[in-house]
């Protein structure tokens, strides 16, 4: 089976976020598993001045009136085969997105994808669409290639990573496709990237089962969950996993020791002392929590503002957090570390280091998203034997099991609604469990190092699907 998976970001060649992550994991998982899987992702400049990808050949595609030159690259990263396309009109700039033309950049990225195909002479099976960047496709394919072989076979599926970002864009957007209007391309009077790909691929998935469900409702959905539920029988929530070798508190390079399951409790002293003293902070055993972030809307930081100085003020907490994102949230973790600079230490930007430390270094990692597709964090913490506190929606309903207080049960700490007394409520609980039963504590550490969160089981999923759509 040909797998070719199309992607705005890809680990390690350029990332932003969670997609990244899956993008350079998931092909890795597939190819252990019998399939021909590789990449396709713009050759962004900071891609390009790393000069590591070899020429293959050009193609032209058609925008608007004009003919743009469509370069493209290949290289070979772990085995995987990433391609690029080059452009030097839309792609070669500092940064991914947040462009005037964003639209237009990425509607050509679509039309090159197909046309790349042609130079490197390879043609899968399906070609696996993420997020709205990828989003034409389905109806590029559909529209311009039916008449040629190679193509008219080809399966698609996409997948959502958050349906909040759609790529919404003004109907004169069709000049520029310079193909014939489509019902299923537009949505409510904009061209809509994500509600063409909805309608137009064979299958779709999300990151998670929980947010599949999530999604087809108006809470969740972002307007489109009437759309998804047109293809509901062909809608799809396969969660996540992790790079467990990357990921692994044995042989991970950033810790300030390794350790495993069975020295969780010596190597996780020794991390967290490491990180309290970085942080400027004196070493004691009191429950430390760390949060590693994209400081957004989604990720429910706003329910900590009415509650953070209570928690601290009545309590022995300390606090780690690490994230970048909104100036807002920047600079409310800025004026708590103020106020509280023994207690509550911040660091805006971003560091990988310093992330795999918090994991190690911290015994409450916190999430209390609004939404979460899928979330890696949380795993990520419970490899690494630290205790997720999460809002219940998402991939965190599906991957943390919450602490049963009467069996001891669990691999961390949940909430339901989205509120802020309920998120106090269960900081207190972690709090309190981590003071004054420590017994239960230990236990969930080991549950949660137990959990198996690598790719196979998602890999497997998706080939089940990719053959359901093949045959
Ligand atoms: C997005 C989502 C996140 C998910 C990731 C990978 O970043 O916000 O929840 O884990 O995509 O699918």
């Amino acid at each position: 089976m040909k797998i070719l998976i199309c992607a705005s970001e890809g680990a390690p060649y350029a990332k932003t976020g969670g997609l990244a992550d899956v993008i350079g994991a998931l092909p890795k998982a597939l190819i252990e598993n019998g399939c021909d899987a590789r990449v396709i992702l713009p050759y962004y400049k900071k891609i390009k001045d790393k000069n590591i990808a070899e020429y293959k050949g050009y193609a032209y595609v058609r925008i608007g009136s004009s003919t743009e030159y469509v370069g493209v690259f290949e290289a070979i990263h772990d085995g995987v085969t990433f391609y690029f396309i080059d452009s030097d009109r839309y792609f070669n700039r500092d940064g991914f997105y947040g462009y005037g033309d964003d639209g237009e950049r990425f509607a050509f990225f679509d039309f090159a994808v197909l046309e790349a195909m042609k130079v490197v002479q390879f043609f899968p099976d399906i070609i696996h669409l993420n997020d709205w960047q990828a989003g034409l496709v389905p109806y590029i394919l559909r529209n311009n290639y039916w008449a040629y072989p190679e193509f008219n076979r080809i399966k698609t599926v996409f997948s959502i990573h958050n349906i909040q970002y759609q790529g919404n864009f003004p109907m004169d957007m069709m000049n520029i496709l310079f193909m014939p209007y489509s019902n299923s391309l537009e949505f409510g009077g904009c061209i809509n990237f994500m509600k063409s790909a909805i309608m137009e691929s064979n299958a779709i998935t999300t990151v998670s089962p929980t947010y599949k469900n999530e999604v087809l409702t108006d809470q969740y959905g972002y307007y489109l969950n009437n759309i998804l539920g047109l293809r509901y029988f062909d809608f799809y929530g396969i969660l996540n996993g992790i790079d467990v070798v990357k990921y692994n508190p044995e042989t991970d390079k950033n810790l300030f020791k390794n350790y495993n399951i069975k020295t969780v409790t010596s190597g996780k002293k020794a991390n967290k002392e490491g990180l309290l003293k970085q942080f400027g902070l004196p070493v004691e055993d009191v429950p430390v929590f760390g949060l590693v972030s994209r400081l957004v809307d989604q990720k429910g930081i706003d329910l900590l503002e009415p509650i953070i100085d209570e928690v601290i003020n009545y309590s022995n907490a300390k606090f780690i957090l690490m994230g970048s994102g909104d100036s807002y949230y920047e600079n409310f973790f800025r004026s708590v570390e103020a106020r509280h600079p023994d207690r509550f230490k911040c660091y805006i930007g971003y560091s990988d280091e310093i992330a795999q430390k918090i994991y190690a270094g911290s015994d409450i990692f916190l999430m209390p998203s609004k939404f979460e597709p899928c979330g890696l964090g949380q795993m990520i913490a419970m490899r690494y034997g630290t205790l997720p506190l999460v809002r219940e929606t998402g991939g965190l309903k599906d991957t943390v099991i919450p602490f049963n207080v009467y069996t001891g049960e669990g691999t961390g700490f949940t909430f339901t609604n989205f509120n802020s007394y309920d998120l106090k409520e269960v900081m207190f609980l972690a709090i309190n469990t981590y003071n004054n039963n420590k017994i239960a504590f230990k236990k969930m550490i080991k549950s949660a190092m137990e959990k198996d969160f690598s790719w196979k089981q998602s890999a497997l999923a998706y080939i089940d699907l990719y053959n359901k759509l093949v045959r």
